[in-house]
Order: structure tokens, then C-alpha cells, then sequence
């Protein structure tokens, strides 16, 4: 007989379930803790995939009770989560959620924080494990770190509770760094005080069902994975269109541009996965190893390649699905000559065995007419193209589309002769999508990186050096290159600026 859902009455057997741990989230007011983590830490106990005592403390700055904290995290609950119909299961999670006023430049803070994790309800319950998440804006990222190293909160159960020793982890959120300088900077802050196992550096694509896909796809399909090289690929184009603006990020994105905010991390990405070899294992140092080959195989830019390989774009006044939205230089704090770019397609070439000679397109857009993220695989037509040469109309190159997001899946483009008495070639699609093969909605990336963090796996977390090789790439992209790149402006709503096809090279686009 089945009693009435509770709250972890999906537990996985002992085996199974994540260790019991205290999350202590820095930035416990922001809008990613509300939009994002918590809904993602209720959504993972409905699954089941959280210890039952698991304690979530809160920390930032507005003072505010316990019983505060916890109805605003209703709110976010009921408006973020996936489980938003089963709040009846609220109330068992929000007895191990705690707030916890302090500035993060407070000593009396740490101090009280190392009190409440030493204490015997904390402790006990949780076997002395503990994982630190940076929501805080950047600028506070080392001051937490070296705190939480000077009062003894870095490897407190290690120096603590001998003989019962617990993990001590952190997880540190993006963007890490805004340059190489200061992304080394940080690397040897956090690495001063906590070991690189537990060190866990956020890229919530990474976290992304479709993105995991991408290798998985790959290496499971020979079909395809033998056709995944230079000698059938002619082009490989990733593109990461968002209809959204700077929403209310403004003094952010000016500083940080679409170069540092997405294409440094979540288009890197992307394309490490689609390029790297196969890794000799499937785990996190094997698969991170083959990324880090990819970005050293990356052709360095030079300054007097820039021209040819990038377009910078800026979006004006326009419309997106109907509704009028601002140009980017008219959204708040952001200067009437702005130069930064809300908008950028490069070429890169990653110089290897396999890749060799076939142009990687990266493309990153905000106010684009439509959300769209996808690799859109172009493969190469026979050297002894009989049906062109007979003067066919209609031949057309097979394209492989994995559809990152939304409507995720993945199509193949072939032609087939039209049937009837003519020779002519139709281009038709073979489709895959998840929502209809899979009904119920995809665990948000959060809840899958949080679990992973959970459990101590870090493949789906950037390595140090993977996060410096890719700084060290985009470097000479991230100065004062209004000349060599002129900003080209587009109307919101389009797909960006005309210019972005002068890159492409005419017989591989
Ligand atoms: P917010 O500005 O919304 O939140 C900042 C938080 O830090 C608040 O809880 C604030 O507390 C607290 N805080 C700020 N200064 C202090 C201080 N001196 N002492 C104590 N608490 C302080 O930031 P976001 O949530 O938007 O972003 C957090 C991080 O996540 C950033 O690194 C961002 O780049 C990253 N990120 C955010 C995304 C998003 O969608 N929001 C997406 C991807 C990454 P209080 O309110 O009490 O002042
Ligand atoms: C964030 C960027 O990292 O990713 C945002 O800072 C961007 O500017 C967001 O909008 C896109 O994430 P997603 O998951 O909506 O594609």
C-alpha cells in the first residue's frame, strides 16, 4: 500500500542518494538564488535526489528572520520550479532552510558561520560536509574565498573532526574572471585555500540535457561519429540567438560585452565538445583533458587577422515578437556611445588531424527575432557530383542540426528525387525531438550541476586550465578593436547585422 507523497518519497536506495551536506549559498537575496538555485534544490528533493538532511543557510546582507527568507523562497518555488503543482511538499523543505545576515566583509560573520556548521545539529546530521556557493557579484568572489580561508572555513571538518572527516567543496559561479589577468588571479586565490577537487567553476550550459547530448550523440552513434572529421565536414556553425536584451544588467554587460559573456564560456564550450576526440574514459580529468586540446589547438588570432574573422554587432530600437524594445545604447546605464557588442559571429580553426582546413562559425546574439541555440553540422558534398553536373536543380548539402534550444532535438537533411516524370532533388528532414519522445520536462541545468557538485563529480565543471586557455584565446578580441571591427549596427527583433555573412568563406557556409 502507498502512503501519501512526501517529500523524498522518491529517495533512490541508499546506494543511490547524494550525502547529507550543508549548502551555504553567499548571495542568498540575488536574483540567480531565486530564480534558479532554490527551485532547482526544492525540484531535486521532490526527485528525490537530495539527502533528507540536507540544510540550505542563506547568506547576504538585508537583515531578515529565518521565517522570512523561507516565504520568499515560496514564491520563487511557486513561480521557478517545475514542481510548482506540489507545494504541499513545501513545508518539509523549508524546515532545513536558514538565513544568515552578515556582510561579506564581516569577521563576526565567518565566525558565526563556523559556530553554526561546528554545531551539533548542523554537523552531525550532515557528516561534516559542506558546499560553498559564490551568487555574489564578481567583485566579491576572493574576498569570500580568503575569508572563508582565514576563519577556518575552507577545510573546516578536515581540521575539526578527525577521524570523520567530511568534504569541504565550493562552487564558484561565472563569469570567472574578465581577462586572463584576473581569471589567473582568481584561480590562485581559490587555489590557496581550497585543492582543485574542490573547486567547481559554473558553466550552466554544461548543465543543459541537449549540451550533455552533444558527446553522447557523438560517441554512441557510429553513423554518425565516423563522419566527424575534416574528410566529410565542411563546416560547422554554432549559434546562440537570444530574443532577450540586458535585462536590467546593463552596468554589467557594458563592462562584460557579448564576447566575455557568452561567447568565452557557453559557445566555448559548445564547440569543445563538438570538436574534442574521444577520451579515454569516461570521466571528468579524461574529458577535460580532450577539451583543453581543442582551445590549445585553437589558431591564435592575430590583430591583423581580426578583420577577416570577426563581425561585432549592436542592436537599435526594434521589435521582438511583436513588442517594441529599446536599442541597446537607450537601455539603463548604458552610455549613448557605447561600444560594446550585443552581437558576434567569429571564425575560428581548430588546427588538428581531424579538424583541419573546416571553419568553426560562433555566433552569439541578444534581441535576435527569436531564441535559438544550435551546432549546425554542414557536411561535404561528393568530389564527382553526378546529379549537379547533370544539371539537377535542387542538390543541396546534408546537414546534421543539433537543436540545443528550445524545441531540442536533432534533424538531418538529405534530398530525395521528387517523385514524377522530372529529375529534381528535394531537400526533406529526418527529426528527433525530445518533447515528443520524452513527455515530461528536462531537469533545469542547475539541478543537475548542483547534484553533480553534490557528488563530487566535476565533469560538468570548467577545469582552471580550461578556463585560462580560453582567455588566452579570445584575448586579443576583448581590447579597444572598434577599428579593425567596426560595430555594425542591427534592428532588434532581426538576426543581426548584415555584415555577419562577409566572414563566412563562399564554398564552406
Ligand atoms: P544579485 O545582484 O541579484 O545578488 C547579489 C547578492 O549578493 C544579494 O543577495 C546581495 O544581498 C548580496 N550582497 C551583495 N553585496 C553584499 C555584501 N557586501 N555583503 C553581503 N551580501 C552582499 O546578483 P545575481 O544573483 O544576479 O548574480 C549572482 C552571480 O551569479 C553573479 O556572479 C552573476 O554573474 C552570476 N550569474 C547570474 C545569472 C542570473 O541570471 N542572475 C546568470 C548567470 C550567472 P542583499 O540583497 O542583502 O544586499
Ligand atoms: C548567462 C548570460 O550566462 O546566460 C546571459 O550571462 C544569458 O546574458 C544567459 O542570457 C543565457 O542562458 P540560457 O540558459 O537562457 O541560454
Amino acid at each position: 500500500m502507498t502512503g501519501p507523497a512526501t517529500l523524498f518519497s522518491g529517495s533512490p536506495t541508499t546506494n543511490g542518494m547524494p550525502p547529507p551536506l550543508t549548502i551555504i549559498i553567499f548571495g542568498a537575496s540575488g536574483d540567480l538564488t531565486h530564480r534558479k538555485l532554490l527551485p532547482a534544490l526544492f525540484d531535486q528533493a521532490v526527485d528525490g535526489l537530495l539527502h533528507p538532511e540536507t540544510r540550505i543557510v542563506g547568506v547576504a546582507r538585508s537583515p531578515k528572520t529565518h521565517g522570512e527568507f523561507r516565504e520568499e523562497i515560496l514564491t520563487s518555488v511557486q513561480t521557478f520550479s517545475r514542481y510548482s503543482g506540489k507545494l504541499d511538499l513545501f513545508p518539509e523543505f523549508e524546515k532545513r532552510i536558514f538565513y544568515h545576515a552578515m556582510t561579506f566583509e564581516d569577521p563576526n560573520g565567518y565566525n558565526a558561520l563556523r559556530t553554526t556548521l561546528l554545531s551539533e545539529d548542523f554537523r552531525n546530521p550532515t557528516k561534516g560536509n559542506v558546499l560553498y556557493y559564490l551568487a555574489t557579484p564578481p567583485s566579491y568572489f576572493v574576498p569570500i574565498i580568503r575569508n572563508l580561508g582565514a576563519y577556518g572555513l575552507s577545510a573546516i571538518n578536515e581540521s575539526e573532526t578527525p577521524g570523520e572527516k567530511g568534504f569541504t567543496r565550493i562552487i564558484v559561479e561565472k563569469p570567472f574572471g574578465h581577462d586572463l589577468a584576473s581569471a589567473q588571479d582568481l584561480n590562485r586565490e581559490v587555489l590557496q585555500v581550497f585543492r582543485e577537487n574542490q573547486v567547481f567553476r559554473i558553466d550552466h550550459y554544461l548543465g543543459k540535457e541537449t549540451v550533455q547530448n552533444i558527446v553522447v550523440f557523438r560517441l554512441s552513434n557510429p553513423v554518425f561519429g565516423s563522419l566527424w572529421s575534416n574528410v566529410h565536414v565542411k563546416s560547422v556553425h554554432i549559434t546562440v540567438h537570444e530574443a532577450v536584451g540586458v535585462e536590467g544588467r546593463g552596468a554589467y554587460f557594458e563592462e562584460a560585452g557579448i564576447l566575455r559573456d557568452m561567447v568565452q564560456n557557453h559557445l566555448f564550450q559548445l564547440m569543445t565538445l563538438t570538436a574534442m576526440e574521444p577520451p579515454v574514459a569516461f570521466e571528468a580529468q579524461a574529458i577535460r583533458d580532450e577539451k583543453v586540446k581543442v582551445l590549445r589547438s585553437l589558431r591564435p588570432i592575430r590583430t591583423e587577422d581580426i578583420p577577416r574573422i570577426l563581425v561585432r554587432g549592436q542592436y537599435t530600437v526594434g521589435e521582438v515578437a511583436g513588442v517594441p524594445v529599446p536599442g541597446y545604447r537607450n537601455e539603463p546605464k548604458i552610455p549613448p556611445t557605447s561600444d560594446t557588442p550585443t552581437f558576434a559571429r567569429i571564425k575560428v580553426e581548430v588546427q588538428n588531424w581531424r579538424w583541419a582546413g573546416v571553419p568553426f562559425y560562433l555566433t552569439a546574439g541578444k534581441r535576435m527575432s527569436r531564441r535559438e541555440t544550435s551546432i549546425r553540422i554542414v557536411f561535404k558534398e561528393f568530389p564527382f557530383a553526378l546529379f549537379r553536373l547533370a544539371g539537377c536543380p535542387g542538390t543541396v548539402p546534408n546537414e546534421l542540426v543539433i537543436r540545443i534550444q528550445p524545441n531540442e532535438g536533432i534533424s538531418l537533411r538529405f534530398g530525395i528525387k521528387r517523385p514524377g516524370g522530372q529529375l529534381v532533388i528535394d531537400p526533406v528532414e529526418m527529426d528527433f525531438s525530445y518533447q515528443t519522445a520524452y513527455h515530461d520536462k528536462a531537469p533545469d541545468a542547475y539541478e543537475r550541476l548542483l547534484h553533480d557538485a553534490i557528488a563530487g563529480d566535476s565533469t560538468l565543471f570548467a577545469r582552471n586550465d580550461e578556463v585560462e586557455r580560453s582567455w588566452t584565446f579570445i584575448a586579443p578580441l576583448l581590447g579597444d578593436i572598434s577599428r579593425l571591427s567596426p560595430l555594425r549596427f542591427y534592428t532588434a527583433g532581426t538576426d543581426g547585422p548584415e555584415e555577419q555573412d562577409r566572414i563566412n568563406d563562399p564554398d564552406t557556409a
